[in-house]
């Protein structure tokens, strides 16, 4: 995982291209006439976001291919006196099922609680996101409830669920998995 450079603009595209189908679904950002020009838009904005503090935004990459796009994972502050982050995410879709985007999630977990020290996590779902939900189980995430019609996604106000994870249920779930 690493952040973006402006170099990545042409592997970036060529994923976020090939899983269209099924970004479109989800995520609001994902229309289907989506251009190279959002990617460079997205780039330039991540690497501003990065150097103010706003947001992190990394790419997912295999080591012996470094040049493929994997996915994105990306936190950001919801409350800074709260000490609560939101973490996003999306895989390319022929490597989905492969346990990546809960590996990636799971390294932003140690970054935001081991390293920054903040309180919660948090994960907005949109109802019907299955694999999505299941990436919130796997890590031990509670669904708190649903916030009603969240998100505008293809002209649909959607319902999302809202997942979190504390610090401390973190840290129980990391020494039962050393004790292991
Ligand atoms: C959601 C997403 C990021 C998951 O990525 P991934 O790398 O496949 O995730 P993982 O392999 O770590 O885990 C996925 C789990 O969901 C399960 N799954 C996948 N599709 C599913 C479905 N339709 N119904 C139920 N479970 C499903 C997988 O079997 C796996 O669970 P398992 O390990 O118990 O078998 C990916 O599907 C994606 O990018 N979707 C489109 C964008 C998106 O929805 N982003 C999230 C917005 S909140």
């Amino acid at each position: 995982m690493q952040r973006f450079t402006r170099r990545d603009a042409a592997t970036l595209d060529e994923a976020i291209r090939s899983s269209l189908a099924e970004l479109n679904q989800w995520l609001p950002w994902a229309r289907m006439d989506y251009s190279s020009a959002d990617t460079v838009a997205f780039l330039r904005e991540s690497m501003a976001a990065w150097r103010e503090d706003r947001a992190w935004d990394y790419s997912i990459r295999w080591k012996h291919d470094p040049d493929r796009h994997i996915g994105n994972v990306s936190f950001w502050p919801v409350s800074r006196l709260g000490k609560i982050v939101e973490i996003g995410y999306w895989i390319r879709t022929d490597e989905t099922r492969k346990g990546i985007c809960t590996e990636a999630v799971d390294r932003i977990l140690q970054e935001a609680f081991d390293s920054m020290g903040q309180h919660k996590a948090v994960l907005r779902i949109a109802v019907g996101n299955h694999a999505s939900d299941r990436v919130a189980q796997k890590l031990g995430f509670t669904k708190e409830g649903v916030l009603r019609e969240e998100l505008l996604i293809r002209g649909n106000w959607v319902d999302h669920s809202h997942w979190s994870l504390l610090d401390r249920e973190y840290r129980a779930m990391r020494r039962g998995e050393m004790a292991r």
